[in-house]
């Protein structure tokens, strides 16, 4: 997955603005806190870029499956401490203050029954009064099959377009990335990504958060990517 092309995620969401969705997250969580917030631990944290922004105001930690997207983010965020793991299987022996999953990297964990592990998880890193914030992928009633998509990023020295169409499959969506890659001086590249992300009902995870002892809400209208957004407390008398 994501390792075949770390080196170009920067590139292709160049166009997102990390910087406007940090500072609403940052907001998010101050107005939602029920404890002092001073420790962040950003989940599935890609090339750690939310990051980038939080920690002015945080004391921050990506955690990330990939080495290869963690080894963009400690390249170029020294000062972060990066941390491989997998979401499912997290047990970090520490607690947080916020934690934040961002850009639908929930939906990689594909299955209800990874869904359910991995709120746990969430709630066992976080300190009782802290802050979960969710950025959830598409639910099956709103995934469209059949869309084409394409994205495209050029400087002088690199052309990128990515091209791709939507399926379901279940309670899933499987895609097929295209990607084409012109550098400079060097012959063009061809590759395929494989992304396959679970499609989780609203209503399912709000009660999956619930009975992790999080006590939680839905916008429907969240971040840049308007996919919704889940803002969790976790409840003072819980674990
Ligand atoms: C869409 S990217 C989002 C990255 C980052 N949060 C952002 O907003 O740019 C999804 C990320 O989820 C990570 N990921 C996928 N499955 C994971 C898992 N089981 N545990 C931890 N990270 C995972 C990928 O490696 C990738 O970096």
């Amino acid at each position: 997955m994501y390792d075949n092309y770390a080196e170009i995620y920067d590139l292709i969401y160049e166009f997102l603005d990390y910087e406007k969705t940090a500072k609403k997250i940052k907001k998010l969580i101050l107005k939602n806190k029920r404890t002092e917030v001073n420790t962040l631990l950003d989940i599935a944290c890609g090339t750690g870029r939310h990051l980038h922004y939080l920690k002015k105001d945080f004391k921050c930690t990506g955690v990330d499956i990939s080495d290869q997207m963690l080894d963009v983010a400690r390249k170029n965020y020294p000062d972060i401490r990066f941390i491989q793991a997998d979401m499912i299987e997290l047990d970090l022996k520490e607690k947080f203050d916020a934690i934040i999953c961002l850009f639908s990297s929930i939906g990689y964990v594909k299955t209800y029954e990874n869904l359910e592990k991995t709120i746990i998880n969430f709630a066992n890193h976080l300190k009782q009064g802290g802050v979960v914030i969710i950025e959830p992928w598409l639910t099956k009633s709103n995934a469209i099959a059949g869309l084409a998509s394409m994205t495209t990023y050029e400087s002088d020295d690199i052309k990128i377009a990515r091209q791709c169409v939507t399926k379901i499959a279940g309670d899933i969506t499987p895609f097929e990335m295209h990607y084409m890659i012109a550098k400079k001086n060097e012959d063009v590249i061809y590759f395929k990504d494989h992304h396959e992300l679970g499609l989780f009902d609203t209503d399912k995870t709000i009660q999956m958060m619930e009975e992790a002892g999080i006590e939680t809400k839905y916008l429907d209208k969240g971040l840049e990517t308007e996919r919704g957004l889940f803002i969790g407390v976790k409840k003072k008398n819980s674990y």
